[in-house]
């Protein structure tokens, strides 16, 4: 099996500079592509943030932060993807936008060997293969946040994945990052958030309905059962634009109540308030 040499992060967000971290931390090139220099600019520098908070924890040596952050380049071009081995894209989970970036990386990407994976947790994968004329060679390959931290990978073949690309994606993600892997059939949500985002509107349900404050629903979940943080601290963790995102195309595609957005939810939106990213969601960040 060919390992990933040349990695290509597509959105160097919270997922993305993740995945990016990951990635040059396990001795891999990576280039991460953001929209703009300034978003550029800002996730380099969270990217650096989090390689010295591994080395405030001792999880890396100095040397070994210097090492990945030389491993680390940073572009505003699709098209300075053209030699990657793999590209993971991790951008807003909006369905067009993701469309039209696969297309882009058809065309870019020259190894038709290369992995196009996408990090989307709710998004068919069959439908971002469609983009491209190398279905056989998209699949799902979906991190956890925070990413440096936890150990999963969610692998997710369409119904055209070539088991050679899961068997390299399934080596890339277990024995070049060192994660466990789970595989999830092409169901919107997989295995993890079909079964964690029902749970994360019901607590928003509970806060919305006055059962209990949001201290109080977190506590329960924290101290009742283990949860290293709440339902709603983990909302404004994952970003309640990304939950809600998340929370829609599971609704189209199961139509159950359990998947819809509670209107709280769209009301924080429309507010303005999406979670830690912005300083403020359930809970008021610095
Ligand atoms: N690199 C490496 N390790 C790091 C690190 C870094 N940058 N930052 C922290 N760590 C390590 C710490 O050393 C520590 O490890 P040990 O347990 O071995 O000591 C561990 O990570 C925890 O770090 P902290 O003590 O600093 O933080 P904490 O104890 O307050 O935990 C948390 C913070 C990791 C976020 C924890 O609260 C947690 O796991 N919360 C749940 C997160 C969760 O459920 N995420 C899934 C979201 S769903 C999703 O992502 C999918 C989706 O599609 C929506």
């Amino acid at each position: 099996m060919t390992k990933i040499e040349r990695l290509g992060v597509v959105g160097g967000g919270q997922m993305g500079g993740g995945i990016a971290e990951v990635g040059a931390r396990a001795g891999i090139d990576v280039i991460v592509c953001e929209v703009n220099a300034e978003a550029a600019r800002a996730g380099r520098s969270r990217l650096w943030k989090s390689l010295n908070r591994g080395v405030e924890k001792g999880k890396l040596t100095e040397a070994e932060r210097d090492e990945a952050q030389s491993r680390l380049h940073f572009t505003t071009t699709v098209a300075d993807l053209e030699d990657r081995d793999m590209v993971i894209e991790a951008i807003a989970e909006d369905e067009g936008l993701k469309l039209g970036l696969f297309a882009e990386l058809d065309k870019v990407v020259s190894d038709p060997e290369a992995i196009l994976a996408s990090n989307t947790s709710s998004i068919p994968i069959a439908k971002l293969a469609g983009a491209t004329k190398r279905p056989q060679r998209v699949i799902g390959v979906h991190f956890f946040n925070p990413v440096p931290v936890l150990n999963l990978v969610e692998l997710v073949p369409s119904l055209l994945t070539a088991e050679d690309t899961v068997e390299r994606a399934t080596a890339f993600a277990g024995e070049q990052l060192g994660k466990e892997t789970i595989r999830a059939k092409d169901r919107s949500g997989f295995i993890v958030n079909a079964l964690l985002v029902p749970y994360l509107l019901s607590a928003i349900r509970m806060l919305e309905g006055g059962f209990a404050t949001a201290e109080d629903i977190d506590k329960g979940m924290v101290l009742g059962c283990a949860h290293p943080m709440g339902p709603l601290r983990l909302s404004d963790l994952v970003g309640l634009d990304t939950l809600k995102a998340i929370a829609d195309s599971m609704y189209a595609e199961y139509a159950e109540p359990t998947y819809a957005a509670p209107p709280l939810l769209q009301r924080m939106l429309d507010a303005g308030l999406k979670g830690k990213k912005t300083g403020k969601g359930f809970y008021t960040y610095e």
